[in-house]
């Protein structure tokens, strides 16, 4: 793509995470949100309205094929990411789908064989990836500030009523809070930790069947551990801590969209780091794919599609684990 020109981006799907990315698409200065698509004609209108769209379609099917458009991002329930992400693809889309990148190891090998057959760019919209904040705390780490990462332990849990209807708690719709919310913190692990060699979890099931929370230890090379906890039962502090040989750091209150943590060294005063994020955050993740589109790439470096694979994989092992 010519940097001369914005990156022309379609939203398929017109929920509530649709409206935050389209409002953070507004800040991005190479990035024009040129059309939107919903299965209801006056709801893609309202939202094309809203965010300056130029074109607004009643099916996802135009959305795909319409020659305006660069990259879609795919905001549809976690069970039709599949489907939706594969519909853009081989209309050669570029594709940037919602997380988790869908609701199994399979779907997701069918989704990568797709972009590659069609030689399209496919991301997960794991966007805590891009912010400013875990860029830092990466660097610490990199850097030997808090020694060996040893140990970390993150949670995600809020609480809300059960409703079968709901797309949290349907199971047609790949609810359940390991793929709602879990996957933050599972990401943490993968992010600082890598791929465990052994996990071992506990689900408690809703009456629809889908996890109503989850509880997990992965082992990992030498003895390394992670424990992390997602619920729809309960609330927590919603932090992630990494804990290293000389030290650790905290990422406090919603740490999957944090601008701050503190490095605390036994000895020494704690350090407060603070970092920006324009937004909700989303901001980040755009310019990303943006830039991988200038270049050329068919996968992001930063969150590949086999860092996706991986997620995937562990949160099949952890479903199978506990059945
Ligand atoms: N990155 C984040 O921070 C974040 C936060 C929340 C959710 N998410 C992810 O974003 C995705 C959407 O979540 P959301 O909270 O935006 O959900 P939502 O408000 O229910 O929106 C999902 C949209 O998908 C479309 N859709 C297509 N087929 C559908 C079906 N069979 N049932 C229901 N909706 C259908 C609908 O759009 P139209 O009616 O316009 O066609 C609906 O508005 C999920 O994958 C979720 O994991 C990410």
């Amino acid at each position: 793509m010519n940097r001369d020109q914005k990156v022309r981006w379609g939203i398929l799907g017109c929920g509530k995470i649709a409206h935050k990315f389209a409002h953070d698409l507004l800040l991005n200065d190479n990035a024009e949100l040129v059309a939107c698509a919903s299965r209801d004609k006056e709801k893609s209108k309202a939202f094309a309205e809203k965010y300056q769209a130029k074109l607004s379609f009643d099916s996802y099917e135009d959305l795909a094929n319409c020659l305006e458009v660069d990259v879609v991002y795919v905001a549809t329930p976690n069970s039709h990411h599949k489907e939706h992400s594969i519909l853009c693809l081989r209309n050669k889309k570029a594709v940037l789908c919602e997380k988790p990148l869908s609701t199994s190891q399979s779907d997701v090998e069918e989704m990568m064989q797709v972009a590659r057959e069609n030689n399209v760019f496919l991301m997960e919209a794991m966007w805590t990836s891009f912010l400013p904040n875990i860029l830092s705390i990466e660097n610490s780490i990199q850097n030997g500030t808090i020694g060996e990462v040893i140990h970390l332990s993150a949670d995600f849990a809020f609480t809300t009523d059960f409703n079968p209807k709901s797309r949290l708690f349907d199971a047609a719709l790949g609810g359940g809070s390991l793929l709602d919310i879990g996957i933050y913190p599972l990401f943490m692990s993968v992010l600082f930790l890598g791929k465990p060699k052994k996990i071992q979890a506990s689900l408690r099931n809703s009456p629809s069947g889908v996890d109503a929370a989850c509880s997990v230890l992965l082992t990992y090379q030498d003895e390394k551990t992670a424990t992390l906890f997602s619920s729809f039962e309960t609330s927590t502090d919603i932090k992630c801590e990494i804990y290293g040989t000389e030290g650790r750091i905290v990422i406090p209150n919603r740490f999957h969209e944090q601008s701050e943590h503190t490095i605390l060294i036994p000895g020494k005063s704690n350090q407060l780091i603070q970092s920006e994020r324009k937004g909700f955050g989303y901001f980040y993740e755009i310019e990303h794919v943006n830039e991988c589109l200038y270049n050329g790439c068919k996968e992001s470096p930063r969150m590949p599609l086999k860092l996706s694979l991986d997620l995937i994989e562990i949160m099949d092992a952890i479903r199978n684990s506990s059945s």
